[in-house]
């Protein structure tokens, strides 16, 4: 029998504070109308001090669940797509799983820079297709303002925080992911990475002083390579649909550049009226942007059940991908999802596990 992994739940969380163009043009030396002009960002949200990559995504992961109406516990894996995870290890999908109470799940992240919520759909949507599980919670969540170098003006623009989240079931019925495409070239590494902290270029005085745990970016190479890749993968994500251009109905592309967006439709020859863009908003929230952009077309009522679209997107790795979804839709039914009573369960039940380990440890001592 043939599975699908359906979307029934989405969600989205971005921090409250907004750094806008101007107050960016009083820290560096920029202005309003260059960076509208060459980016189509107005401004983007900056993490509070309280917030981090796992805050943004257990916010963005409570919504989808409470949209999909799934108790935490009936989920079995949970991938966190990021490049700036909560640490090194644990895992932030694994900081997620506990304060969700999601008992059930494996949990990990997943590292393929801004394609990586294309990459965490398709791993989940091939894990429920494979019959190893029914539901699985993919997150994108970034916090990459923690990484910018507040002093270059070449990147300090682009970026802000956010998270987006989808919750994937299983179903019998045609529909959720039709088909997905992932690429990588690493010998585009050094166009865009964040060059120390890793086991490379381990954390030192030296390393910090020469600022290489910031993001380092060739703007223009990455530029290049984006409007060559975009249009294709979305041409082969639908011809591995076995669809054409004219049966998808929206396109819910990366968001890193209203220019990069418009040369990608131009070379499919889509009209933009059909594609979502909300850069100017939020700047590029890198693996977020996704799922975000697509819950905001589904509050404005621009992506109903049925329709087709395409998401797609590239980033660092480099890495590119494209998938075609089939909208679904919640599912309905008595609502038992309540996410103010999931939040204390969870803290609770966390509490009590780290207060069970604690009397395990002494009692383990007083044998040994
Ligand atoms: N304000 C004013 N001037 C600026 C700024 C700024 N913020 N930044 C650069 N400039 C200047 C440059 O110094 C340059 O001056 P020069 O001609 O005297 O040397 C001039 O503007 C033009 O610079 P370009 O680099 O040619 O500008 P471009 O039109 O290419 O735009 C940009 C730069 C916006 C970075 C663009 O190249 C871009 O969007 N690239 C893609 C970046 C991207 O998407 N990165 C994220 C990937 S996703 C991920 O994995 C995280």
């Amino acid at each position: 029998m043939t599975r699908y992994a359906h979307i029934t739940g989405w969600g989205m969380a971005v921090p409250e504070k907004v750094l806008t163009n101007h107050e960016l043009s009083q820290m560096v030396e920029t202005n309003d109308e260059w960076i509208i002009s060459r980016t189509g960002i107005r401004e983007r949200r900056i993490a509070s001090d309280e917030e981090s990559t796992a805050t943004l995504a257990i916010d963005a992961a409570i919504q989808a669940l409470e949209v999909a109406n799934l108790p935490p516990n009936k989920l079995n894996l949970i991938i966190v797509s990021t490049s700036s995870p909560e640490y090194q290890f644990p895992a932030t999908a694994c900081l997620v799983q506990d304060r969700l109470g999601a008992l059930n799940a494996g949990a990990f992240d997943l590292s393929a820079a801004c394609s990586g919520f294309i990459y965490a759909l398709d791993m989940a949507t091939q894990a429920i297709r494979s019959g190893s599980i029914r539901n699985a919670l993919v997150i994108g969540s970034e916090t990459l303002s923690r990484f910018v170098n507040w002093k270059d003006r070449e990147t300090c623009i682009l970026f802000g925080d956010g998270a987006g989240a989808f919750v994937l079931q299983a179903s019998e019925e045609p529909g959720g992911l039709l088909s997905a495409i992932l690429r990588s070239d690493g010998s585009g590494g050094n166009s865009l990475s964040v060059p120390a902290g890793g086991s490379r270029l381990p954390a030192s005085a030296n390393t910090v002083a020469q600022g290489l745990h910031y993001i380092q970016m060739n703007g223009r190479e990455v530029f290049r390579f984006a409007t060559r890749v975009m249009a294709h993968a979305s041409q082969e994500a639908v011809e591995a649909a076995q669809l054409k251009m004219e049966d998808i109905d929206l396109i819910i592309p990366h968001q890193a550049n209203q220019r990069i967006i418009e040369a990608a439709a131009r070379g499919l020859n889509f009209p933009m009226e059909r594609v979502v863009v909300n850069v100017d908003k939020y700047g590029n929230t890198s693996t977020a942007s996704i799922p975000i952009a697509t819950c905001e077309a589904v509050q404005n009522s621009r992506l109903h059940p049925g329709n087709r679209a395409i998401l797609v997107g590239f980033g660092a790795g480099l890495t590119w991908g494209a998938a075609v979804i089939q909208w679904t839709g919640p599912i309905g039914g008595r609502k038992i999802v309540r996410p103010t009573s999931l939040r204390v369960w969870a803290k609770f039940r966390s509490f009590l596990r780290r207060l069970i380990r604690r009397i395990e440890g002494k009692i383990w001592k007083g044998y040994f």
